[in-house]
This record gives structure tokens, sequence and C-alpha cells, in this order.
């Protein structure tokens, strides 16, 4: 599928101009193209609690699903459900994504999602190398840590 990047970073821009954002200043909107086609966006939501705030990439996560835009019954790993991503900054300038975003988007997209950049778009697996994924839950959880606590000897 061709990915319309002018048509992305324009979608992130007027996210951006819907953000809440009174303490940092910064204004935050992306942008992205699902599997089936569709877009989604997000803006950052920020909170008198700062830790509490939202960034844009979240708002977008939780839109992919909410929408309906996300393959139903998808496993973690399998189906990448994002395909591009611009995430811009209220001057509609791409800005790339936080570390813990990087992390968010690793779950939806996976590491070929491609993510708008002032040069060009960079493969997320470029952004975020070595990660941290559901592979490492399955292959190094131990069977204490599934059980419910009902289940839990003592
Ligand atoms: N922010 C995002 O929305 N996404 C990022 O990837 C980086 C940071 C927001 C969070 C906060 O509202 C503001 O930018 C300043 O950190």
């Amino acid at each position: 599928m061709s990915v319309d990047w002018p048509g992305l970073r324009t979608a992130a821009t007027v996210a951006a101009g819907r953000a809440y954002a009174p303490y940092s200043g910064l204004r935050v909107g992306a942008a992205a193209l699902a599997a089936g086609g569709q877009v989604v966006t997000g803006c950052n939501v920020e909170n008198a609690s700062y830790g509490l705030t939202l960034c844009a990439e979240c708002g977008l996560v939780s839109a992919l699903h909410a929408s309906g835009a996300a393959q139903p019954g998808s496993q973690p790993g399998s189906q990448a459900q994002l395909l591009a991503i611009s995430v811009v900054a209220g001057d509609g300038e791409p800005l790339l994504p936080c570390g813990r975003c990087r992390q968010l988007l690793l779950e939806a997209g996976g590491g070929d999602l491609l993510v708008d950049t002032a040069d060009g778009p960079v493969e997320l697996k470029v952004l975020l190398p070595a990660a941290f994924t559901g592979t490492d839950l399955s292959q190094r959880r131990e069977t204490r840590g599934r059980e419910t606590p009902s289940q839990e000897k003592p």
C-alpha cells in the first residue's frame, strides 16, 4: 500500500491543533496509516499532575483499537496494525516519538513501521533497536507469574 506522506503530515498537524498542552506549550499530533487503509490520529493531552500526560501516539494507538481500525483478534507479533506514522509538533514539522511511544508503536506496527522524519521515512526498528517484545515475555516468564492469586502456593 502506498503511503500518502503529505496527507499523513497534514492529518497530524490538524490533530496537533486539537492538543491540550497548557503546561508544556508543546502541541503534538500523530497520524498513522492502518493496515486496512484507515487513517487514525491522536494528540497529546496534559494534566496538572504532569506524570499523567498522554502523548499523541498513546491517543493514536487507543483510537486505532477503539475505532475498529485494528484487525480483530490479532495476536502479539502477528500482523502489523500500523504501516506508517507521522508525528509533528504544532508547527507541522516532524517530531521523533519519545522512548515510551516507540515501545507503544512497536506493539501496533512492528519493527517495519515507517516513521516520518525530517530526512524521510525510517523503520521503527532503527529507532528502537534490541527492543523488548512479547517474545521476551513468553520465553522468560516464570509459571508463578501467570497464576491467579487463588492458585498461588504459600
Ligand atoms: N509528547 C508527545 O505527545 N509525544 C512524544 O513522543 C513526545 C512528547 C508530548 C507530551 C507532553 O505533552 C509534551 O509533548 C512535552 O513533553
